[in-house]
């Protein structure tokens, strides 16, 4: 009889990618996925710590393990990801019932690490950092289900250090995939029914600038975008100050591509921005929106934003409402400022107080929704192109899918829809989705 496994995925699409790839690897030795909990074998909790709620997250999930350890104490938990990276042994301490502490570098190396962890001779840690990765091959578990969609993971790390962020130190340095075999994955998957391709990296514009990809991002794009039977290509996250020209052509003539970019802002305020280390000032930024609508005037533009940065002033923080306001982003996270150690801006000596960085998150997100909110009844009594990706989350009657913009769209209609494109008339706006009928196959 085959073994258990429980997956918690936090975090990222970088670590729900992560994930599928573990699932695979658990399931060529043997392990099974379910959603029972208490019917587990094994517990594979995949962690974030971009922010200090992440964490918060992860660690009240092992917290939650403990009692499933004492019923089961040959329960095998293992910690995954970026806390994993982050914390290594300390955890064991942290968090007894821990078998195994694998980084993000680590996941090719499940098999002889789980089989070493189940003789039960000691705790595992693998969190080596290298700078010149050998890629593994992407194995993954679409455990026998149909997916529409699927993410392709193009370069890992990144080399940006700006001042708030952990990633540089838990996902290592930029690495690339060699081209040839990102698109042979790809074909792969659209043979097995895949319709939309989400591209992956931390900063996928330096794709090619170091490790083994072959090309530049504006190049891969345009090959992939020639992939027999790819509807959608999509790609995230894209830093600003690499968005290059080539890149912004490829909106105008990649049919595949949708007409959606996300385009982390951060802040508003050149003074803020500089701080951050994200080497672009606003006007950089507004000019490089200006050019993607150019080329393609209806593509959606979605964001990140920190609210009380240290030693944002009132002003500061006003000029990042103002260029929400001028972009009119089609939806934007926002987070409060959160230290992360050893990330340099934890050494500012300029920290906003809770409330102050609480209130400006409430402001940014009310303006957001407003935004956001004119934006999806704008779309009311038009036409949406969807890719119906299953039945919808609110009612089984309905459908889900999304616009090649990005919008969420549910809707009614008759026919054995996932995968297929369709034209959906919209008839209403909610906050996060828009509602329709189908209108034509
Ligand atoms: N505090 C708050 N937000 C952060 N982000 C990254 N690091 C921090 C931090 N220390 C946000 C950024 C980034 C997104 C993934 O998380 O907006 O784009
Ligand atoms: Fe973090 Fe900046 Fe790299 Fe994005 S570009 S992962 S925010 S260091």
């Amino acid at each position: 009889m085959s073994k258990k496994a429980y997956i918690a995925t936090f975090g990222c699409q970088m670590n729900e990618h992560d994930s599928e790839q573990m699932a695979g690897i658990l399931s060529n030795m043997a392990y099974e996925t379910t959603e029972d909990l208490a019917g587990a074998d094994l517990v594979l909790v995949n962690t974030c710590c971009i922010r200090q709620k992440a964490e918060e997250k992860a660690y009240s999930f092992l917290g939650r393990l403990r009692r499933f350890k004492k019923k089961n104490p040959d329960l095998m938990v293992i910690v995954a990801g970026c806390l994993a990276q982050q914390e290594g042994s300390r955890l064991f301490k942290k968090s007894p019932g821990l078998n195994l502490v694998i980084g993000p570098q680590g996941i090719h190396r499940l098999p002889e690490l789980l089989r070493e962890a189940e003789k039960n001779v000691r705790k595992i840690t693998c969190t080596e950092l290298t700078t010149s990765q050998e890629l593994p091959g992407h194995v993954r578990s679409l455990n026998g289900k149909r997916t529409v969609t699927a993410y392709v993971s193009i370069m890992t790390g990144c080399n940006n250090f700006c001042s708030y962020c952990i990633v540089p130190y838990v996902r290592g340095r930029e690495f690339s995939r060699r081209s040839g075999e990102i698109l042979k994955e790809i074909r792969g998957l659209v043979e097995q029914g895949v319709r939309e391709i989400t591209l992956l990296g931390q900063n996928v514009n330096s794709y090619g600038l170091h490790g083994d990809g072959g090309c530049g991002f504006a190049d891969l794009v345009r090959k992939i975008g020639e992939v027999d039977g790819l509807d959608r290509l999509r790609f995230t996250t894209s830093h600003p100050k690499d968005l290059s020209d080539d890149l912004i052509e490829c909106f105008g003539s990649i049919k595949p591509l949708c007409e959606h970019i996300h385009l982390p802002m951060q802040s508003g305020s050149d003074r803020i921005l500089k701080r951050m280390n994200r080497k672009y000032t606003r006007d950089d930024y507004l000019e490089k929106v200006a050019k993607l609508k150019g080329v393609c005037p209806h593509i959606s533009i979605t964001t990140d934003l920190i609210a009380g940065f240290p030693g944002e002033t009132e002003a500061d923080f006003e000029d990042t409402l103002d260029i929400m306001r001028q972009v009119r982003f089609a939806g934007a996270f926002a987070f409060k400022y959160s230290d992360r150690p050893p990330a340099k801006a934890v050494t500012f000596n300029d920290k906003l107080p809770e409330p102050v960085k609480q209130e400006r998150l409430s402001r940014l997100l009310a303006l957001q929704k407003e935004i956001t909110y004119n934006r999806n009844k704008s779309m009311v009594g038009k036409r949406a192109e969807v890719l119906v990706e299953g039945y919808s989350k609110s009612s089984p009657r309905e459908w889900m899918g999304r616009a090649r913009t990005n919008e969420v769209v549910n809707f009614s209609g008759d026919g054995d829809l996932p995968g297929k494109v369709v034209t959906v008339a919209v008839e209403k706006a909610c906050l996060h989705s828009l509602k329709g009928s189908l209108a034509g196959e």
